[in-house]
């Protein structure tokens, strides 16, 4: 008869096994990622799966719990001393006994961390750059003299097939002592950024050591995000945020880069000032998750390229200016004390590659999260910051660019922009009869029209409107006919609505009277209308690239697009026509990109094989682009069809 067949989830990779076979062994053997500390011995407890029972029509598979032999003594022991969940077995102790589903637990289920709008969770499947393993080390003898540390690789060698390893020189001192404290046991962190490349012994602890962890940390022009992640069991123990201190220098890249062209020590200073912040943040999530920076071995870093350099402390003045030259475009992989980031005194750094000059590490990340390559449909990734970072494509083939759009989507520029805070109108319709408008307040739970609103908005005033909104405005006013599709406020509406103020040889619309008067103006509305045609064109210029008229699916990253509502996206034409459930907000995208580039090393050299192969436009150096630019003044576009809008 045949050897019984092992189907491992989520993975679905599956062979045959003989009876009596450790199920960790199978996993092994298939290349399923088991994580495994003790090397077998039934002490670390992280090698846990579950059989899952039932009849498996697909795949040829009843099984069940009988198919897995009983629990034996050793994982008793462990049970008794460390619980082990219901369910739950030590599949280094567990054997075969027949046809099987195992599920491999993935505790990495990464919410996407939108705030209004639920993105999907996902799972990433673990394969960590850095390992643990527990062994034991023979004692020294006179009669082979084979040092400590030479013993302790033959058995590394031996229990977990690492050959060839290296050694952080900073252990070398530390060896016997640790040997002998384990009484001759000992963990090594073993860091592999790839199948092929030479393992090294990163960190070393006495005896069984069952903590690793690494951060995943993206550092935007205005926030640093960070996630401190168990490398063991893939979970997210603490997730926090701060302000980048760089804002000092310069609220946007670009005044960050005359910062550096104008200070002798501005490079130096901006570097300082961001590895600070990246440092207090480690500092955040280490207290909220209960971790010791020393257990912290890996961490993964997106950033757009002028953050990217400066973390690096590299000078971005080549970034202000043509050709836009990246000192190094490609994935960038050290040892965290590089760059002076007190980890473990082994632990590892790694950045994202970055696209082009205007297309970071971060776009990167992005694109490693949504997957436009992994797809045969077309996406449209969209970044919208002071930059938009535009990314189309599909297994096929991908193309990126950026595009000018400026501050105004962050509210910046409009003048009653405000930051999204209580007392900032978030959301707004207009009656197309009367044009009154009703609209919603941060920090008030009704609209504007509705009771209790006075009352509540008395505590919080009514004080501008945020970046979000201003779209949403603008869409409505257009909807209800107080400006044209070329953006104009109709000043001939004055005589039948107060709503429409006359200042000058313009008109604006009076949103709000209160102690302060909230008016959306004709320069607000231009001003949204050069950054929409700025993104729109170098939509469309790269669709032009891939030749297609439409796109697929649509999803915006960034905190921008977790706050807009897609249709009013499409009203103004941020965005091509598309069907409005593909249009989707994925949150800090770039983030959970860096998380996966933590958990699973293969996905490094997914994003670097793809990042080589994304076409690269520069929007610059396209004489169509103007074109493009002009026809996209309008609302929604002067010559583009909207159809699925229209329906
Ligand atoms: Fe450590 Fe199974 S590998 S308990």
């Amino acid at each position: 008869s045949r050897d019984p067949l092992i189907l491992f989830m989520p993975s679905g990779k599956r062979g045959r096994f003989p009876v009596g076979t450790p199920v960790l062994e199978a996993a092994r053997q298939l290349g399923v990622y088991v994580e495994s500390v003790c090397g077998g011995r039934a002490t670390c407890g992280r090698c846990q799966v579950e059989v899952q029972e039932g009849s498996f029509a697909k795949h040829g598979i009843v099984s069940s719990n009988d198919h897995i032999s009983p629990v034996g003594p050793k994982e008793k022991r462990y049970a008794e001393v460390r619980t082990l969940p219901e369910g739950r077995r030590l599949s280094c102790s567990a054997t075969i006994e027949g046809d099987l589903v195992i599920d491999v637990p993935q505790d990495a289920v990464v919410n996407a961390q939108v705030v209004r709008k639920a993105a999907s969770d996902r799972v990433i499947e673990r394969n960590p750059a850095v390992h643990l393993c527990y062994v034991e080390v023979d004692e020294p003898d006179m009669h082979k003299p084979l040092g400590d540390l030479d013993r302790m690789k033959v058995m590394l060698e031996k229990d977990w097939n690492y050959k060839d390893l290296q050694v952080e020189p900073h252990l070398l001192p530390e060896v016997q002592k640790i040997l002998r404290k384990g009484n001759w046991s000992v963990t090594a962190a073993i860091h592999r950024d790839s199948p092929t490349s030479r393992p090294t012994i990163i960190a070393l602890w006495p005896g069984l050591h069952n903590e690793a962890y690494g951060l995943a940390c993206d550092i935007g022009s205005t926030t640093i995000a960070m996630h401190l992640v168990s490398l063991l069991s893939g979970r997210v123990v603490a997730s926090s945020g701060t302000s980048n201190p760089q804002i000092r220098f310069g609220e946007d890249l670009m005044s960050r880069v005359s910062y550096v062209m104008m200070n002798p020590d501005g490079r130096e200073a901006m570097t300082k000032a961001v590895r600070q912040a990246v440092s207090e943040l480690v500092d955040k999530v280490c207290a909220e998750g209960g971790v010791s920076r020393s257990d912290i071995l890996d961490s993964v870093f997106v950033a757009n390229p002028i953050m990217h350099h400066l973390f690096l402390g590299i000078d971005p003045t080549e970034l202000g200016q043509a050709p836009f030259a990246l000192a190094v475009s490609g994935a960038v992989a050290c040892e965290a004390k590089d760059i002076e980031l007190a980890l473990n005194p082994g632990a590892r750094t790694y950045l994202l590659p970055c696209i082009a000059g205007h297309v970071g590490a971060d776009a990167a990340g992005a694109t490693l999260s949504e997957g436009p390559h992994r797809q045969d449909r077309m996406m449209l990734l969209v970044d919208v910051g002071t930059n938009a970072e535009i990314v189309l494509g599909n297994r096929e083939r991908t193309v990126a660019a950026s595009s000018p759009t400026g501050p105004a989507f962050e509210g910046a520029e409009i003048s009653c922009g405000q930051r999204a805070a209580p007392g900032a109108i978030e959301r707004v319709r207009i009656d197309a009869q009367t044009l009154e408008p009703r609209f919603k307040v941060i920090g008030v739970d009704q609209w504007s029209d509705e009771e209790g609103f006075a009352e509540d908005a008395e505590k919080t005033g009514i004080t501008g409107i945020c970046g979000s909104a201003i779209i949403e405005v603008v869409a409505e006013m257009y909807l209800s006919g107080v400006i044209s599709a070329d953006g104009v406020v109709d000043g001939s509406l004055a005589a039948r609505s107060p709503r429409i103020l006359e200042n000058g040889r313009t008109f604006s619309y009076l949103l709000h009277e209160g102690a302060q008067k909230i008016t959306v103006t004709q320069n607000d509305v231009r001003a949204i209308q050069l950054a929409k045609a700025a993104l729109y064109a170098g939509i469309k210029l790269l669709m032009e690239k891939q030749g297609v008229e439409t796109v697929d699916t649509i999803r915006f990253a960034g905190a921008f697009g977790s706050f807009i509502d897609p249709k009013y996206a499409m009203v103004l034409g941020l965005i091509p026509d598309c069907d409005l459930s593909e249009v989707k907000a994925v949150g800090n995208a770039a983030g959970t990109g860096a998380l996966m580039a933590l958990l699973n090393r293969d996905h490094r050299r997914e994003i670097e094989e793809t990042v080589r192969r994304i076409e690269k436009i520069e929007t610059a150096l396209e004489p169509h682009f103007q074109q493009l630019f002009i026809d996209a003044m309008a609302l929604p576009n002067k010559v583009d069809p909207f159809p699925k809008l229209a329906a």
